[in-house]
């Protein structure tokens, strides 16, 4: 299940350009989980070649642009559920070769199939059973061979190391926050909307789910597992 209503994650009022550069300010390592990300595509894709390929929870279409660019030949399919984002990512990403739906990923029924499945920072509205329920949905959306991408924030089953991530997660907010309502937003936003799981359980529900799962990434809450069906 979803534990927030698009409405409730404020998209409406925020200016966009100010949403693009707060989303990489305010999850650390941004841009290594998305150098991280192409490192795996480079190794698992060929360029020439068109793959079928979804990105779940699009925002405003940073990661798509990151995977697009790199695959020009592919056709990509972008879901989100907030009207806003969906309409920032079509300015960002153009029509050509891509399929925009407004929806919630965890109710739609998908009627492809697909090479890569990415969603980066998307999945952690989902409670416990919600990403169970998802990551088999995504296995059985996959081609055989197919790769699912999953960076997002992942707390620790080791208490103390959990302890020091989060710690080290809300230091950085301090830290990058350009304002005051900015650090009151993405606080309350990590604090009462985000809904983190561990990375081991993340790790034993895709495995069980039929994944062989490598960690590509992980640094304080922030992960990459790269996922082969
Ligand atoms: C934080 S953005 C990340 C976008 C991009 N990957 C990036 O790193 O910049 C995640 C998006 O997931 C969307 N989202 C969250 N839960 C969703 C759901 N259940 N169905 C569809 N979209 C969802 C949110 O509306 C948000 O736009």
């Amino acid at each position: 299940m979803t534990n927030v209503a698009a409405a409730e994650l404020n998209y409406h009022h925020y200016p966009l350009a100010k949403y693009d550069r707060d989303i990489v300010n305010a999850i650390p390592f941004h841009r290594e989980l998305h150098e991280q990300l192409l490192a795996a595509i480079e190794a698992h894709f060929d360029v020439n070649k068109n793959y079928q390929v979804l990105d779940l929870g699009v925002g405003t279409g940073l990661t798509t642009e990151l995977t697009k660019n790199y695959l020009p030949q592919s056709t990509f399919t972008v879901v989100d559920f907030s009207s806003k984002m969906l309409q920032r990512a079509k300015q960002r990403l153009g029509s050509a070769n891509i399929e925009y739906i407004l929806g919630d990923y965890s109710l739609l029924n998908f009627d492809h199939q697909y090479n890569l499945v990415t969603s980066v920072i998307g999945l952690h509205h989902q409670d416990s059973a919600g990403k169970r329920a998802l990551f088999k949905k995504i296995y059985k959306l996959l081609k055989p061979g197919g790769l699912f991408i999953l960076g997002d924030l992942m707390t620790s089953a080791n208490p103390h190391l959990s302890a020091a991530n989060t710690a080290y997660h809300y230091h950085h907010l301090v830290e990058q926050a350009t304002d005051e309502q900015t650090l009151t937003d993405w606080a309350h936003h990590h604090l009462f909307l985000n809904q983190l799981d561990t990375i081991e359980d993340h790790q034993q529900w895709l495995e069980d789910a039929g994944f062989k799962v490598e960690v590509a990434f992980q640094q304080w809450n922030t992960v990459l597992l790269v996922c082969r069906k």
